[in-house]
């Protein structure tokens, strides 16, 4: 059990005790803890169908569990009126598994939608300048915002999901395998922009990933669920001191190698005192 004081601790942006979820027979979480200190970019790692996805969706409160008590910046999560969420969900961008963008709109009128939802008077005018300047923020060209997004490549794709995501200029982001599905030098160019997006605005970022690299790479803690839980948490170097079988397999594998010989690479190509 973890010693550190729950829910109001201000450093604790988001707290979880004791979480169970279940669908029917299947437990996919039992006694669950995490906390995700403020500031801190905090992947969590796990098999697939371990529970990751729900249990994101659990922290902002689109799933309902059957236990447990999740606070976030200080409020709670779980069985909330919609209308009392509507301040604390403000503060927080999503960027889910998949994220498909709305097809039907262009990339500036996604990033509109948060806006809109929450800021009904908001003149079209203003609209257009934060989409605008959200755009650009995540590394895409002035002129993708009135593209579909259709015509966009895969990683431009999850730039507009990011620039979505940070609509409502938020103090925590969630994301879930935002590198699935791109080639090895479109994740890292993805990875350096939450990296710098996270020093620039002062994010927490709740990071569920697949991608070593993403962890060795950006990661502060990484918080390992299996077991129906978080069996460990800490940095990289804590957990290979761990001897779960699965974390010594996922993190000593070859892939697991790979990114950390990727990792001391390119700390050793850069110069000295450059932020990545
Ligand atoms: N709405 C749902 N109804 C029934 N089962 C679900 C639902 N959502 C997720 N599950 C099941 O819960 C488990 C964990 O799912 P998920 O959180 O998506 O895993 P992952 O760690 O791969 O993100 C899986 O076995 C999945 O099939
Ligand atoms: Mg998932």
């Amino acid at each position: 059990m973890s010693t550190r004081p729950p829910a109001d601790t201000p450093d604790d942006v988001i707290v979880v005790r004791g979480l169970r979820n279940t669908f029917g027979e299947q437990v996919v979480h039992d006694g669950l803890d995490l906390e995700v200190r403020r500031g801190e970019i905090y992947g969590v790692v796990g098999g697939s169908g371990t529970g990751k996805s729900v249990l994101m969706r659990s922290i902002i409160g689109l799933q309902k569990p059957d236990a447990g008590d999740i606070h976030v910046l200080g409020d709670p999560t779980i069985d909330r009126e919609e209308t009392e969420m509507v301040d604390l969900s403000k503060r927080w961008g999503v960027l889910f598994q998949g994220g498909a963008l709305f097809s039907t709109l262009t990339v500036a009128e996604n990033v509109q939608v948060p806006l809109r939802e929450f800021y009904k008077k908001l003149p079209p005018a203003l609209l257009d300048e934060i989409a605008a300047y959200k755009v650009v923020m995540t590394g895409l060209p002035a002129d993708a915002g009135p593209k579909y997004p259709s015509q966009l490549s895969g990683g431009m794709k999850k730039r507009a999901g990011l620039a979505r995501a940070l609509a409502l200029d938020p103090d925590l982001l969630f994301l879930d395998e935002p590198t699935a599905g791109l080639d090895p030098i479109g994740a890292a160019a993805f990875d350096d922009l939450i990296k710098s997006l996270q020093r620039t605005l002062g994010l927490t970022v709740f990071l569920i990933t697949h991608d070593l690299d993403t962890l060795y790479a950006i990661c502060d803690r990484v918080a390992v669920l299996a077991d129906h839980k978080v069996i460990a948490v800490g940095t990289i170097d804590e957990l290979l001191a761990t001897d779960h079988p699965w974390i010594q397999e996922y993190f000593r594998g070859p892939r697991g190698r790979a990114a950390s010989a990727t990792l001391e690479h390119n700390e050793a190509n850069e110069p000295a005192g450059t932020e990545s």
